[in-house]
């Protein structure tokens, strides 16, 4: 489970220079490398699930860390003024591939690509963000509907993407054949990612 079996490309390599298909740089070095293949249709969805017994395994996360790693996300994403894009192209995601985005104490989260074959997928880190913590200033509510409404258990929720944030809409966006779905958001205990 903690080997990582495939080196990622040289594009994952090259760090905070890169536009789209960047991991964030200074992160952990973990970040730039996918994990061991896992299984591509597991049955898992882009609807919430939380990692609760007995069907799951709760995974002993700090809900501190969800919040660091979440607004980690969104400050790195809000460095550049359009926002920061993560990209998992399919010739890069063989077998649903999972990529660490950061890892921060008890928590790894993780980004899976459960597009079907040959799609390219890109989102803003700030969706990412956001799917893991209901947003900057949410509510109980908008809480509750993202990851960290699953508190210590961990789980895993696909992207929900800001529809109408023009990062979605650019002709670069849509030159390059992206769609802002396929990228589930896993939370982890980092001591098994
Ligand atoms: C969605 O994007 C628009 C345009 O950038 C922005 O005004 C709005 O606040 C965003 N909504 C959320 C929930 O982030
Ligand atoms: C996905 O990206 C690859 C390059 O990584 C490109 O060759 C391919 O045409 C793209 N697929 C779509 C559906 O746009």
């Amino acid at each position: 489970m903690m080997s990582s079996m495939i080196k990622l490309t040289a594009m994952l390599l090259a760090g905070q220079a890169v536009s789209a298909a960047t991991i964030p740089s200074g992160a952990v070095s973990s970040s730039l490398t996918p994990r061991a293949a896992q299984v591509c249709y597991s049955g898992e969805t882009a609807v919430l699930t939380c990692y609760t017994a007995p069907d799951n395994t709760p995974q002993g996360v700090t809900v501190a860390d969800v919040s660091y790693v979440a607004a980690y996300l969104r400050s790195y994403g809000k460095q550049t003024k359009a926002g920061r894009m993560f990209t998992m192209n399919a010739a890069d995601t063989p077998e649903c591939a999972e990529w660490t985005l950061y890892t921060r104490n008890t928590v790894t989260a993780l980004a899976k690509h459960i597009s079907p074959p040959g799609v390219n997928s890109s989102v803003l880190f700030e969706d990412i963000a956001n799917t893991i913590d209901g947003g900057a200033s949410a509510t109980d509510k908008q809480k509750q509907a993202a990851l960290i409404g699953c508190l210590t258990d961990g789980g895993s929720l696909g992207v929900a993407y800001n529809t109408t944030n023009p990062a979605y809409s650019t002709a670069a966006y849509k030159a390059a054949g992206y769609v802002p779905d396929g990228i589930l958001i896993k939370i982890v205990n980092s001591a098994g990612a």
